[in-house]
């Protein structure tokens, strides 16, 4: 079933079994890989522990594993070690979207297996993957006597670092990660102040002010980078991590149910990897492929329905006032007749839907996202209703069938939204009935969204119930060949290669801040990379062109330059991008617009040129099956020059570069839409120098100049 493949480089799995005596007192194994080294423990009262260390630093201080069950409380010491099995494994594979084509998995595996004298006896396994990049380790309980069906009361999984790190985070919300960074120590961790002045969607905060979500990206001292995350989240709750401040000690904090308990499971079962990556370069970090190796292969065996593409939508118009999502303005403005009163500003309307359709077969932009289509938007938000959406009643202006038609008429693909408003008992229900519509009408991929309080009640976001939903949702779109972009589920942890159709999610604060508040700082983009994206494609809705006055609030602006939102095609990877302005804002600017049109969604290869979280990031990167490259450098709120080697072009050909950058005198805050376009003959030789305004960026075309 698996369309795993194996290619080229050799797969070897040596695997020694050796089953020591049973080892009681003090004992320890050790796997390493290039300079990541990884100490597993066992102490004399059997409690399992570990230690990580790069190039003989340490990173992971002796930090301890187990589990609280509701079943065994102290599932945690009193282990005695049964034996240890060793493999290596190195293969090549190729995913069916992605930063490049082809991707190695190189590790060495340690499992140990543990036992727990008792009536029954209790077992566990702990298997460690030691990466050049990296550690990813999980608890799996064998089938056994001693455990069948099981609650997890807790993990006591500790991450002890090394030192007061530099850490880039976000608070441990269990129903929202739309919220900006805060950069501080990790002695300074106290997310109090900002969760009262978040403007996320927060509907619950977790009532642990010392939590932070993952991926958690840190630097530390002496130049080392560490993220810590997870990789395969199925059928768990997500790991968020509270942290001691005096001890600088992260340990596991799984997102409650409505009851207290972390999870429902049986025997045999595995928990997701907890997964530590290390490097002295941050670029390293960027393109690890250490979280999507420890992801299942596609459980997708036919994938050639599955196709990255741009596209434009009926939305960035509703986020900033122009238009509405709703037909009336009250739920209860009927006319005489009984018929809804229209408001006469709905956006989906079948006039406006086939505008968007126009322009994007005029530019070849693959798809149109139409949001405001169904019934329900007149009041749906907090309300936290049941049945507020059906997903197949259209409202009286927007005719479904002359859309579909006038669309594949056009050769554009149309973009199906399905916001749930929190019911996701409600969107189980009606699944096959909305995915049956799509098919129906023609659509080959849904926008679907989690605003609001979860439906069943007392259930989080981020919660086992719902990890589970979104991989229904996942699994169900491919049975109907649709392609998935989620919004307001838990952060992706690399299920995108097991379900190759779940091309994106949101899961962080996207654009659409700089529309509807204070906005994202100019640094924002330059940790996105190294946290949220770490897991999987964003859709951030890049390729704002109108960065003022496009509010009735004073002030109000997107917090980047014109160029820097042409770079984020490149910098924040997703292979479902969408061309978030209106059509009338691309129309004033054609030339920029160009580079859009150009932009490939899908990639051989990538080099990141240079990169620091939180200050800047410049990506190079090779179009599918073509000789273009495509570059795109970004800058925080601090004007640099990026300086970036070309030296990843093949030798001896020359290239045309167009390079679309800030003009002179550009600021994101006070001269935001100032950008030039110049051409430039580069070869590998070639080193370009682009200067970034504050909160800038420059994006790069590169093709091969054909011999005349
Ligand atoms: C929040 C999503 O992020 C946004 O893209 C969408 O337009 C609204 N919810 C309405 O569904
Ligand atoms: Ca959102």
């Amino acid at each position: 079933m698996f369309s795993f493949k194996s290619i080229g480089c050799p797969l070897f799995a040596v695997l020694l079994l050796h089953i020591s005596s049973i080892a009681r007192a003090q004992s320890s194994e050790t796997a390493s890989l290039d300079k990541v080294k990884l100490t597993f423990t066992l102490d004399k009262e059997g409690r399992p522990g570990y230690e990580v260390s790069f190039g003989g630093k340490a990173v992971i201080r002796p930090s301890t594993l187990g589990m609280v069950l509701q079943a065994d409380s102290l599932f945690y010491r009193g282990f005695e070690m049964t034996g240890v099995e060793r493999r290596e494994v190195d293969t090549t594979w190729e995913p069916v979207w992605g930063e490049s084509s082809r991707i190695r998995d190189h590790y060495r595996q340690l499992t140990v297996h543990l036992r727990k004298p008792g009536s029954p006896t209790r077992r566990l396994d702990i298997a460690f993957r030691v990466f050049a990049d990296g550690v990813g380790f999980r608890y799996e309980f064998p089938k056994q006597p001693g455990l069948t069906y099981f609650a997890v009361s807790d993990e006591r999984t500790q991450f002890r670092m090394a030192g007061d790190h530099k850490a880039f985070w976000i608070p441990g919300d269990y129903d929202s990660n739309e919220y900006p960074y805060t950069t501080s120590l990790l002695s300074q961790i106290d997310n109090r102040d900002l969760v009262e002045k978040s403007t996320a969607i927060a509907v619950r905060v977790a009532p642990d002010p010392y939590a932070v979500q993952t991926p958690l990206m840190m630097k530390t001292d002496d130049g080392l980078y560490i993220n810590i995350h997870e990789a395969a989240l199925v059928d768990y709750s997500a790991m968020q991590l509270h942290v001691d401040r005096a001890g600088l000690i992260l340990s596991s904090s799984l997102v409650p149910d409505a009851v207290g308990t972390k999870a429902y499971v049986h025997a045999p079962f595995h928990t997701p990897w907890r997964t530590i990556l290390v490097s002295d370069r941050a670029a390293d970090i960027l393109t690890s492929k250490t979280i999507l190796n420890l992801n299942e292969p596609s459980k997708i065996e036919n994938t050639s329905w599955i196709k990255p593409m741009k596209f434009v939508g009926v939305w960035w118009e509703m986020q900033t006032g122009k238009s509405t999502w709703s037909y009336s303005d009250f739920p209860d403005s009927l006319d005489p007749k009984g018929r809804p009163v229209p408001n006469g500003r709905h956006g989906a309307n079948t006039a406006n839907v086939k505008r968007y359709i126009d322009f994007a077969a005029a530019h070849g932009i693959g798809g149109v996202l139409v949001e405001g289509w169904n019934t329900g938007w007149e009041d749906w938000f907090g309300n936290w209703k049941e049945n507020v959406f059906d997903f197949v009643t259209p409202y009286p202006d927007f005719d479904v069938r002359s859309v579909t038609e006038y669309a594949a008429s056009k050769g554009v693909k149309m973009i199906m939204h399905n916001e749930t408003s929190g019911s996701a008992t409600n969107y189980e229900r009606q699944m096959d009935t909305a995915f049956r519509f799509m098919v129906r009408f023609g659509y080959g991929s849904v926008k679907t969204g989690y605003v609001g309080k979860i439906i069943p009640r007392g259930e989080h976001h981020d919660g086992q119930w719902m990890i589970n939903h979104y991989v229904r949702v996942a699994a169900k779109a491919a049975q109907y060949h649709v392609m998935l972009d989620v919004h307001e589920p838990v952060r992706p942890t690399g299920l995108q290669r097991t379900y190759p159709n779940w091309l994106a999610c949101e899961a962080a604060r996207g654009n659409e801040y700089n529309a509807f508040s204070d906005g994202n700082a100019p640094g924002h983009e330059t940790i996105l990379p190294f946290t949220r994206l770490m897991g999987g494609p964003m859709d951030y809705t890049p390729g704002i062109f109108k960065l003022k006055g496009y509010s009735g609030v004073p002030g109000r602006q997107v917090h980047t330059t014109l160029a820097k939102q042409l770079a984020l095609y490149v910098t924040l990877y997703s292979p479902l991008q969408m061309a978030a302005d209106l059509p009338e804002n691309y129309d004033a600017h054609p030339d920029a617009f160009r580079w859009i049109e150009e932009v490939p969604v899908d990639w051989d290869d990538t080099r990141v040129l240079e990169a620091e979280p939180g200050d800047y990031i410049s990506i190079a990167r090779k179009g599918k099956g073509a000789p273009n490259w495509f570059i795109g450098a970004i800058t925080d709120e601090q004007g640099r020059v990026a300086s970036l080697p070309l030296a990843f072009l093949e030798k001896s050909t020359k290239y045309e570069a167009t390079i679309y950058r800030d003009a002179p005198g550009a600021d994101w805050k006070t001269n935001p839409e100032a950008y030039l376009i110049e051409k430039k003959i580069v070869d590998s030789r070639t080193i370009l120098s682009l200067p970034l305004a504050p909160g800038g960026g420059a994006a790069v075309s590169l093709k091969p100049v054909k011999a005349s």
